[in-house]
């Protein structure tokens, strides 16, 4: 079983450098995949109130020894109040089965229902009465860190954003280095689709013996940011653990960096579905 190495949080957590991502997974898909996952030496596992999957979840992590996981969790708006992530923790954590989360993030910043301040207040009392060990958020962009950091004084530790080499978001990637804040992928593998297809990605695949997958994955890995893919397959799962045992070159690296915006714009962070 292999062993993930970790990047250490601005509050002194220590989070896998890759994890499994688990939308779009029903609670059975979900638990099976997690099960699979965690025999690989998988420790970081990504759910969220949104994908309604943390019962299946919860019940792969039954039995394996809490303090080795890194639960991540995400909620929706309607708990974007002072109050409102204390709930949001309750019914995760009953879900999953845990007494505390590793990492619990606010899913989208809703600018237009603008209450991810006071949520972001909530997130700060819940880490400081222990019931998650670090705290951050998800789809927030500079300006909305920067007026978290301003009205409370607090950086998140983790910001997941969408990214891959079609997308690299240099500069929001600059703007958390600077406040300490670890990058997170969402859709690193751009979905599984073109990215992986792309001559680029599969010349530099073919020198190292790779999977495109892996060659991806490495590109975020050797750049700091933590990806976090989905796979409900063995194989793919077991791959894409994989990727810290071989190197990019410089120059493969400024060949992917150059397939940025080859691809159609990101979903909106300022949606507000949910
Ligand atoms: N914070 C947010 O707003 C947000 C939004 C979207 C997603 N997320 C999180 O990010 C996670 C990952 O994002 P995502 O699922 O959108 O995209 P992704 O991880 O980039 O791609 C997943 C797709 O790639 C395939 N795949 C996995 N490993 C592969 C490999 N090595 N080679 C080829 N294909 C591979 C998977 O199929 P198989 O299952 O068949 O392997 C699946 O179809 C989600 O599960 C979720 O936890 C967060």
């Amino acid at each position: 079983m292999s062993q993930v190495p970790t990047v250490t949080l601005s509050h002194g957590s220590t989070m896998p450098r890759v994890g499994l991502g688990t939308s779009p997974m029903n609670d059975a898909d979900a638990e099976r995949a997690v099960r699979t996952a965690l025999e690989l030496g998988y420790r970081l596992i990504d759910t969220a109130e949104n994908y309604r999957n943390e019962v299946g979840v919860g019940r792969a992590l039954r039995g394996a020894p809490r303090d080795e996981l890194f639960v991540t969790s995400k909620f929706n708006k309607r708990w974007h109040s002072v109050d409102g992530p204390r709930t949001a923790f309750e019914a995760s954590a009953e879900k999953l089965g845990v007494e505390y989360l590793d990492l619990l993030l606010i899913h989208w910043p809703n600018p237009a229902q603008d209450r991810y301040v006071e949520a972001w207040q909530g997130l700060i009392a819940l880490r400081e009465a222990g019931l998650v060990k670090a705290i951050g958020t998800s789809n927030f962009k500079p300006a909305h860190l920067q007026r978290l950091i301003d009205e409370t004084g607090v950086a998140p530790e983790v910001n997941q954003v969408q990214l891959s080499p079609v997308w690299t978001k240099a500069a929001e990637r600059e703007f958390h280095r600077q406040h300490g804040i670890v990058t997170e992928a969402w859709s690193p593998l751009g979905k599984g689709t073109e990215l992986l297809s792309h001559p680029t990605v599969q010349a530099i695949a073919a020198a190292h013996d790779r999977s495109p997958g892996q060659v991806v994955l490495r590109w975020e890995t050797q750049q700091d940011v933590v990806p976090i893919p989905k796979s409900a397959d063995p194989g793919r799962l077991a791959q894409n653990l994989a990727v810290f045992d071989f190197d990019l070159t410089s120059d493969e690296l400024a060949a992917l960096d150059g397939l940025d915006g080859t691809a159609k714009p990101p979903a909106d962070s300022d949606r507000s579905g949910h």
